[in-house]
């Protein structure tokens, strides 16, 4: 499928957009991300990730510069965590995480290990989420293993049954964020009491939310990790109503009708809109090595 863009440049840009499944994700070939890119062929690219909400490039030959400066179109960037043992001075680019389960003189080079990742939108349990995120494949596991998991969440919002759909709508969520994606107590943080989680430290953010550059509603689940929900609450339910309706909302997550899974390629360019998709990495082994680089987009307003 070509897409024609009228942008705000005066000029069109015709790019290649061909989708990778019936519900979320689409290639776009033809684009070298390693050159700076004329203002239309940005829009293009803009517009065919936020009508699919992830856009993957194949074949991409980026340095950590080429990395920055294309998410730099798309606002400004966090700055990656540091690794312990490393001086900052050490990172010529710190808007890159380096997310990695390769060990160099003994230590880790990157974050996440090589441990399952369960679904998730990235930093939900903080006031204001990043919008994006983009990751590019520098070594991936030879035997396919370490896919990632994209969930179209306009389209788990729109599979709810009516009943259900109605009961969601206004409610709040607050996202408790004294524990890690693997279920860790964060350093520094002391352990939430988990038996009163509207209590508990983190941000409250709509259970539905309405994408601020497409207009339309989508569920905000936030996370879970052994597949429980446990870091999430709806604000105002006793646990137990809170809880059920969580489940029911879940159940019909990890039924994954609204899921494409990426199989990594060495040089392959994602980008995922994390206002309206949640994600989930599958895991692999210790013995393989495997080293992304990604960076992470900032919001400029909370989710509503
Ligand atoms: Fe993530």
């Amino acid at each position: 499928m070509s897409v024609n863009v009228e942008s705000a440049h005066d000029d069109a840009a015709t790019i290649d957009v061909r989708p990778l499944s019936e519900t979320i994700g689409a290639e776009i070939r033809d684009v070298d991300l390693s050159t700076e890119l004329a203002p239309s062929t940005l829009d293009a690219v803009h517009r065919a990730w936020l009508d699919h909400s992830v856009v993957v490039l194949r074949n991409q030959h980026l340095e950590d510069a080429d990395l920055v400066r294309f998410s730099k179109h798309f606002g400004e960037l966090d700055f990656g965590p540091n690794m312990a043992w490393q001086p900052e001075s050490d990172r010529e680019h710190p808007e890159v995480f380096v997310i990695s389960n390769v060990l160099e003189n003994g230590k880790p080079i990157g974050f996440l290990g090589d441990t399952e990742v369960d679904w998730h939108t990235d930093l939900c349990h903080t006031v204001l989420p990043p919008k994006a995120s983009t990751l590019h494949a520098r070594e991936i596991p030879s035997d396919g293993s370490g896919n990632t998991g994209y969930m179209n969440m306009y389209a788990l919002l729109e599979a709810l049954p009516d009943d259900l759909r109605r009961r969601v709508d206004g409610l709040q969520l607050k996202h408790e964020d004294a524990h890690t994606l693997q279920g860790e107590v964060r350093f520094g943080l002391s352990e939430a009491d988990l038996t009163d989680l509207e209590n508990a430290p983190g941000p409250v953010h709509p259970l539905v939310r309405t994408h601020p550059e497409t207009g339309r509603k989508c569920l905000y689940l936030g996370r879970q990790w052994n597949g429980e929900h446990r870091a999430t609450f709806v604000m105002g339910m006793t646990r137990a109503d809170s809880d059920a309706l969580l489940d029911e909302i879940w159940a019909i997550a990890r039924r994954e009708e609204s899921v494409w899974y990426h199989k990594w390629q060495v040089g392959d360019f994602v980008m995922w809109d994390n206002r309206c998709v949640m994600h989930r990495r599958g895991p692999f082994s210790s013995a393989m090595r495997r080293i992304m680089h990604r960076t992470q987009i900032r919001d400029t307003e909370k989710p509503v």
